[in-house]
């Protein structure tokens, strides 16, 4: 399948905007956010032009979560050379597993996907049994100023040395609370995207029943939804029985005092469905079973490098962004090391040397009192155990770090190359939380 996308300037009014219009940056003409659908074994064929009218604002596409072989990854300096204004790159691949996936650029990401760079990309063929709807919901804030035209700064130096910098407004799909209508008594899939910089959710859907039936595009056992704690880049598939012609329960966000509503699901037309709700599985994921009793043990440990003070003088000398990629200051380390300021293409050694073919088990440590989503490329964490939270057994591409957490992940590390390892909160990548572990 061939893809033409083309980052450029593109002033659009989504309906979450309230009547404004703002400057973002997309990918594609098409309606924000593009979608792309492929199915399992179909080659994609993209080409990127870089139309941004800022001036040595280069950028790239990050295939997140597909695990793609490493010229095609999309990091600059690391995996390609960066795409400068006027150029185009060319990427080609066959992605290997099915599921939810999405696509942004990898460096000042806080501008580009602040202003909208990005797109969804679902591979398709997981369906033993079909569901009766598929529906991909995008979840995130925007930062828009006081006159409702323009962006506030995507990057404080508050938000990046604490909890990151949060949106003004909320949207699902360029919407605030939409209605989304389902075929009323049926199954369906929603698949659920975090898109945003920085904002943690915990999703639930009140007055359902509904269950997970897959984690950043892989599939597990259906598991009641009770709620899911969604980081950003975090995705879930979820099944729910959708409610009868006329009625509406409510998608939300527990992580607050009172409930968010996030979107309004409708059920719609002649009933579906009239047997108990137990929802189809999703074809298994092709994830290499990590050999745990033979696999080498290390630690990660994503720590602070900066005090309260030292945040507070960076905001009070107007730090930060020093030129694309890196802020100029660095408050966050893993394994003692922050990525160099500057920007990438000053390489630091990696983090690991991992062996091809070998497991390993990661102990993901969180010495701050911050979460957390650490995020690998070109393959899947298998989530084993946390010491703070009973989750089922999954895959997973970025597996949120709860402050004082551990978690143990396992992985083969069956693709050769260097690939990134960062937290995804946008803000803390771009001040240090980013690495890069090495396949040879
Ligand atoms: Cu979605 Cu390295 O990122
Ligand atoms: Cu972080």
């Amino acid at each position: 399948m061939a893809l033409a996308l083309v980052a450029a300037e593109r002033p659009t009014a989504l309906p979450c905007f309230g009547g404004a219009t703002l400057p973002l940056w997309t990918l594609s003409d098409q309606a924000w956010p593009p979608v792309v659908r492929l199915k399992l074994g179909q080659r994609l064929d993209a080409s990127l032009r870089n139309d941004l009218p800022r001036e040595g604002e280069h950028t790239s596409v990050h295939w997140h979560g597909i695990r793609l072989p490493n010229g095609q990854d999309g990091v600059p300096y690391l995996t390609q050379r960066p795409v400068w204004p006027g150029e185009t790159y060319a990427y080609s691949f066959v992605p290997p597993d099915t599921g939810t996936f999405f696509f942004h650029p990898h460096c000042d990401t806080v501008e580009q996907l602040g202003r909208g760079m990005a797109g969804v990309l679902i591979v398709e063929g997981d369906e033993g049994e079909p569901y009766d709807a598929d529906v991909p919901i995008i979840l995130r804030d925007w930062r828009i100023d006081d006159t409702g035209g323009g962006f506030l700064p995507f990057f404080t130096p508050e938000g990046a040395g604490k909890a990151g910098t949060f949106g003004t407004v909320r949207s699902a799909n360029g919407e605030t609370n939409p209605e989304i209508f389902l075929p009323a008594s049926g199954d369906c899939r929603l698949r659920l995207l975090n898109l945003d910089n920085t904002r943690v959710m915990e999703i639930g859907i009140e007055d359902a029943e509904a269950a997970i039936v897959a984690v950043d595009g892989i599939a597990l056992p259906p598991e009641p939804l009770k709620s899911w704690r969604l980081g950003p880049a975090m995705r879930i598939d979820v099944v729910v029985r959708a409610p009868a012609d006329g009625e509406t329960v409510r998608l939300v966000d527990y992580f607050a005092a009172d409930p968010v509503p996030l979107a309004r699901l409708t059920g719609k037309g002649e009933a579906q469905r009239t047997a108990a709700f137990d929802p189809a599985p999703l074809r298994a994921g092709r994830i290499p079973e990590p050999d745990i009793d033979n696999a080498e043990r290390m630690v990660l440990a994503f720590s602070a490098t900066a005090t309260d003070q030292a945040v507070a003088e960076a905001a009070a000398q107007g730090l930060i962004l020093g030129s694309l990629c890196s802020a100029v200051g660095s408050f966050w380390a893993i394994n003692k090391q922050a990525w160099p300021a500057g920007d990438h293409s000053r390489i630091p050694p990696p983090l690991a040397t991992l062996q091809r073919g070998r497991s390993y088990v990661f102990e993901l440590q969180n010495l701050t009192p911050h979460q957390h989503p650490i995020h690998i490329h070109g393959h899947s964490f298998k989530f084993l155990r946390s010491n703070r939270h009973a989750l089922p057994v999954h895959h997973a591409d970025t597996v949120l770090l709860q402050p004082k957490e551990r978690i143990e992940v396992a992985l083969v590390a069956d693709n050769p190359g260097d690939w990134m390892l960062h937290c995804h909160i946008i803000e803390h990548q771009e001040s240090g939380m980013m690495g890069f572990v090495r396949v040879t």
